[in-house]
């Protein structure tokens, strides 16, 4: 073994003629590092992290047990081993030893191979444990890995979807992710947290993916709907909750939520159930108000884009009939924000 590889203990004893005894004893096969008293065998053991220590009791100032404690107080020391020696042969010591962390207990005078057969077999405890942990660490980032893998698989999929509802649809992918931010904007704007709105940013672009099974002919009309083709159009938000189902994922449970209810208004005349203000989830009053403003502020192939100032008249006209109040005052606040997201993902026309 390379001298760089040797194991290195630390002897600790106040009696030099000890010192050199156990020195002597044990530098054939380890690193030795010496220390006189307590005080600098917590420095070095910090310093060199040993791979075990012996330990007298009886030391002037700071005693074997009181040492032991500190080291065992610190996280850079509390895994070094410990071995008492000492010429006490009281239980009552050895207890009090053990209880602070001690492994082991060698008596003086000592005895030359059952200090080197102690100290073999405690530095292949070490070494045993020392690779547990790290193959628990391994084992730690590995999981950590994976669950951030499927996260990411989750969210693509997600993504996916959303964009195979738009597909159907002349919308552009410009559309769910100006409203999906505007939604993220939001959501922190009234206190959701940070993980939450994340979550809602993610869950808003499949408000729309119910569009899939709207037939062509009444959902891509370019004139006025009847009753009827209106009615059928209505059923997205229906078939949209169909689509994602009911999933334990936080993120399906969100999209769920807002495929269900983005079409309800605050007054109650939405649909499709005709939820009322805060009986409708939060996050639909935040869809609600988020879908419309991007869909009259931005240019559709049918339509031109409403001035700035038009928009925000028709969300102040229809706040506390469509939209919820609150959220039309934070959406107006958090105006600068909103507007720069509109700037970020604004469509190129040619
Ligand atoms: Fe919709
Ligand atoms: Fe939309």
């Amino acid at each position: 073994m390379s001298q760089e590889n040797r194991p290195v203990i630390l002897v600790v004893d106040d009696t030099k003629t000890n010192l050199d005894l156990l020195v002597h004893l044990l530098s054939d096969h380890y690193e030795v590092s010496v220390a006189l008293d307590g005080e600098s065998a917590l420095e070095i053991a910090l310093s060199d992290q040993p791979d075990l220590i012996l330990l007298d009791i009886m030391m002037p100032r700071m005693d074997g047990y009181e040492t032991c404690r500190r080291l065992k107080m610190r996280a850079e020391t509390s895994d070094i081993p410990v071995i008492f020696v000492t010429a006490r042969r009281e239980t009552t010591d050895e207890a009090q030893g053990f209880a602070l962390g001690a492994v082991d207990y060698i008596t003086k005078p000592i005895s030359p191979p059952l200090v080197k057969a102690r100290v073999k077999t405690h530095l292949q405890l070490k070494q045993a444990h020392d690779q547990a942990k790290f193959q628990n660490i391994i084992l730690e980032e590995k999981v950590r890995q994976r669950t951030s893998e499927l996260q990411e698989t989750q969210l693509a999929i997600v993504r996916k979807l959303g964009r195979a509802a738009e597909f159907r649809d002349n919308e552009t992918g410009m559309h769910v992710l100006r409203m999906s931010h505007y939604a993220q904007i939001l959501a922190l704007a009234c206190g959701m947290n940070e993980q939450e709105a994340v979550l809602l940013l993610n869950a808003a672009p499949l408000h729309d993916v119910g569009k899939i099974g709207i037939p062509d002919p009444i959902l891509l009309k370019p004139g006025k709907l009847t009753d009827e083709e209106f009615r059928v159009i209505q059923t997205h938000v229906t078939i949209g909750a169909e689509i994602i189902g009911n999933e334990q994922s936080p993120l399906l449970k969100m999209a769920f939520q807002i495929a269900y209810t983005h079409h309800e208004k605050w007054n109650g005349s939405g649909y499709p159930r005709a939820l009322r203000g805060n009986d409708i989830p939060l996050v639909g009053r935040i869809a609600a108000l988020t879908d419309v403003f991007d869909a009259i502020s931005s240019q559709r192939p049918y339509k031109k884009a409403w001035p700035l100032e038009q928009a925000l008249d028709w969300l102040q006209q229809e706040s506390g009939r469509h939209f919820d109040p609150d959220l039309v005052s934070l959406f107006l606040a958090n105006l600068p924000k909103i507007l720069q997201v509109k700037e970020r993902f604004r469509e190129i026309h040619t």
